[in-house]
């Protein structure tokens, strides 16, 4: 994406000199500053302190981790085991580190392993970057119809968290379409979702649709039910972490409570995903997605202020589960579906 003129990705790789270079998105909008990942270690650092975060994104970042572990001659299959693990909930992550391991077993050669686990990590981040792409030509549709209902009147949209570029690579889910309706002319405007605790809306995706002259204001996260109650909101898009084959979708602390407002208000609610977030062993996902717990001082803190009394306790879930009956459908780089098994299996007959 354009950052003042500039065409910048989340990640990418050195390859002279053997490093992979991030954004460092703890630091944004206020500086933007890459930072070099030289081992799996720096890797692991990386996704469990959220300089990289977003599920396409710690997807991409764990198969380069994987190429770093092979380059420096490390015992693999516990690397990817801790890879894996620097994040729980997004599915993305597992996926990516075992579609790279997979790979790379199949060789016994060093230099093999080296440029197969290059080549599938490039691999990856090119096909979400065109994941990504196609879930906003897909979803522009949806704002388009509205946009025509309205008569050329802005439509509204709301968005939680940062499913952004920054998120993934390029374009993002659930702004892929924001993106693609504001290059199509379509009056839009954005209500962004400070998204406590780490305010990734607030953050990050205030500072991406600024980048892009895109309208947007940033609202407290329990203002969005007022806003839906008074006819503020025209669609909801939001991305996803993890979703279950019968589509259930996990996305960041918060996005339940907009759906069940969103349902109440008979407001569209959709989630845009590449099919790298699907997991396709799970069926219950209230009960089976794990969620991740966070350390309680990312609520108790605010950019490094103390904000509640020192000895209160604070829990910091990270994630929230969407039931299927709350989500109006699904935006995926193969078409939109319903949440529902048989509409999700129609899209990726492969997985049925
Ligand atoms: O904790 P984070 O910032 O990694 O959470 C990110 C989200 O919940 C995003 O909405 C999700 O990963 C979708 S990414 C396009």
């Amino acid at each position: 994406m354009k950052v003042d003129n500039n065409d910048l990705r989340t990640i990418w790789l050195d390859e002279k000199e053997k490093v992979v270079k991030i954004i460092d998105q703890r630091l944004l909008p206020h500086k933007l500053v890459i930072v070099d990942l030289k081992t799996s270690d720096d890797i692991i650092y990386a996704i469990k302190n959220m300089l990289v975060r977003g599920a396409p994104l710690i997807g991409v970042t764990g198969a380069f981790g994987v190429y770093l572990a092979v380059l420096n001659n490390e015992d693999i299959k516990i690397t990817c085991d801790k890879i894996k693990s620097a994040r729980p909930t997004a599915v993305n992550l597992s996926w990516a580190v075992d579609k790279v391991l997979s790979k790379i077993l199949k060789t016994d050669s060093y230099i093999e392993k080296i440029k197969i686990a290059k080549e599938t990590a490039y691999e990856i981040t090119e096909d979400e970057v065109q994941n990504c792409k196609k879930i906003g030509e897909y979803g522009l549709k949806l704002i388009k119809d509205i946009s025509l209902k309205k008569n050329g009147e802005t439509v509204n949209i709301l968005t939680h968290c940062n499913a952004g570029w920054l998120a993934c690579i390029e374009y993002g889910t659930a702004t892929a379409p924001i993106y693609a309706a504001f290059d199509a002319g379509i009056n839009i405007h954005v209500w962004v979702d400070e998204t406590r605790p780490l305010n990734q809306g607030a953050r990050l995706t205030a500072w991406e649709l600024g980048k892009y002259g895109i309208p947007h204001t940033i609202i407290c996260d329990n203002a969005g039910g007022h806003i839906m109650q008074h006819n503020m909101v025209d669609i909801a898009i939001v991305g996803a972490d993890r979703v279950t084959y019968t589509g259930d979708a996990a996305n960041k602390i918060g996005t339940y409570l907009k759906a069940l407002s969103a349902k109440d208000n008979g407001i569209p609610f959709y989630v845009a995903l590449p099919s790298s977030t699907f997991d396709w062993n799970i069926k219950d996902g209230v009960k089976e997605i794990p969620i991740e717990e966070r350390n309680p001082d990312e609520v108790r803190y605010m950019e490094g202020l103390l904000l509640t009394p020192k000895d209160s306790s604070c829990a910091n879930f990270a994630f929230d589960v969407t039931p299927r009956h709350l989500i109006t459908g699904f935006i995926t780089e193969r078409g939109i579906c319903k949440a529902s098994e048989d509409d999700i299996m129609k899209l990726f007959p492969e997985k049925a």
